[in-house]
C-alpha cells in the first residue's frame, strides 16, 4: 500500500483552491475534496482539479437506502475519483450496493473506505442519543470489520485507532486518519492528534492534513516537511 498525505482542501469556493494549488509547481498533492466545496462548486470542480493532475479523495460520506447509495456510487465512479468514502452506520447492505455501484465495466473502482463513528461522537452520546450500549473502541473495530465483510478497502479512523485496526482487519486495510499536527504546530480543534512521523510508526496508510498545510505562511513547504515526516 503506497503511503500518501492527503491534503484536506476544506475551501468554500473554486477561487480560492485554485488559488491554493497554484502554488504547488513541483508537485501534485493527493487532495481530499468534502462536502463544503463539493456543494458550492458541483461536480465540475472535481474535474477540474483531476484535470490538473492530482488525485482527489471525494469526502461524501454517503449513508442512505442501499439502492440510492449504488446509484450515487456509479455517478461518483464515473467522475473518475481515486478515493470516497460512506458511513459504515448504513450497514453491510449499503456498503455491499456501494461497492457494485463504485464498480466500473471493467472492474477497476475507487478506492472506498467507510467512516465508523465520527470523532465528534464519544461514547455518553453513542449511549444517550443512539442507544448503543457498548464500548465505544469495540464499535468502531465492529464497524471496520463489517466494512471489511462488505468488500470495502479501509476506514477513516484517529491514528490512534490506525494499529487496532490493522490487528482486527489485517495490514492490507487501509488506515485514513486526521488529526494530524506537527510536533512544534498548533493543535487547534482537534482533541487527539499526532505528528506525521508517529502516524507513520502506527502504520496509517494515508494521513489527511488540511490546517497545518492550508494555512501555513507557507504552504508547499508545510507539506514537504509533511511527506519527508510520513512517507521518509
Ligand atoms: O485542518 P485539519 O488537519 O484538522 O483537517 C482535518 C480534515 O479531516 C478535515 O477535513 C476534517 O473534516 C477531516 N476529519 C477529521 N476527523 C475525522 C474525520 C474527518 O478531522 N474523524
Amino acid at each position: 500500500m503506497g503511503k500518501d498525505v492527503i491534503v484536506a482542501c476544506d475551501f468554500a469556493s473554486k477561487d480560492e483552491v485554485m488559488n491554493f494549488l497554484d502554488e504547488f509547481k513541483d508537485s501534485k498533492p493527493f487532495v481530499k475534496i468534502g462536502m463544503e466545496l463539493f456543494y458550492a462548486e458541483g461536480p465540475q470542480i472535481v474535474r477540474e482539479i483531476k484535470q490538473r493532475g492530482h488525485k482527489i479523495f471525494l469526502d461524501l460520506k454517503l449513508h442512505d437506502i442501499p439502492n440510492t447509495v449504488k446509484k450515487s456510487m456509479a455517478v461518483l465512479s464515473k467522475l473518475d475519483v481515486d478515493m470516497t468514502n460512506l458511513h459504515a452506520g448504513g450497514t453491510v447492505a449499503m456498503m455491499q450496493a456501494a461497492v457494485e455501484g463504485l464498480t466500473r465495466p471493467d472492474g477497476t473502482r475507487p478506492i472506498l473506505i467507510a467512516v465508523t463513528q465520527l470523532t465528534s461522537t464519544d461514547e455518553e452520546r453513542m449511549k444517550k442519543d443512539l442507544l448503543i450500549n457498548e464500548p465505544i473502541d469495540k464499535v468502531v473495530m465492529h464497524y471496520a470489520h463489517n466494512a471489511k465483510i462488505a468488500g470495502l478497502d479501509g476506514v477513516v479512523c484517529s491514528p490512534l485507532e490506525a494499529g487496532k485496526v490493522h490487528e482486527v482487519c489485517g495490514n492490507e486495510f487501509i488506515t485514513v486518519t486526521p488529526g494530524v499536527r506537527f510536533a512544534d504546530g498548533d493543535v487547534g480543534d482537534q482533541k487527539r492528534v499526532m505528528t506525521p512521523a508517529q502516524a507513520k510508526e502506527i502504520g496509517s496508510d494515508y494521513i489527511v492534513v488540511g490546517r497545518p498545510i492550508t494555512a501555513s505562511p507557507d504552504p508547499v513547504a508545510a507539506y514537504e516537511r509533511c511527506v519527508r515526516e510520513f512517507v521518509g
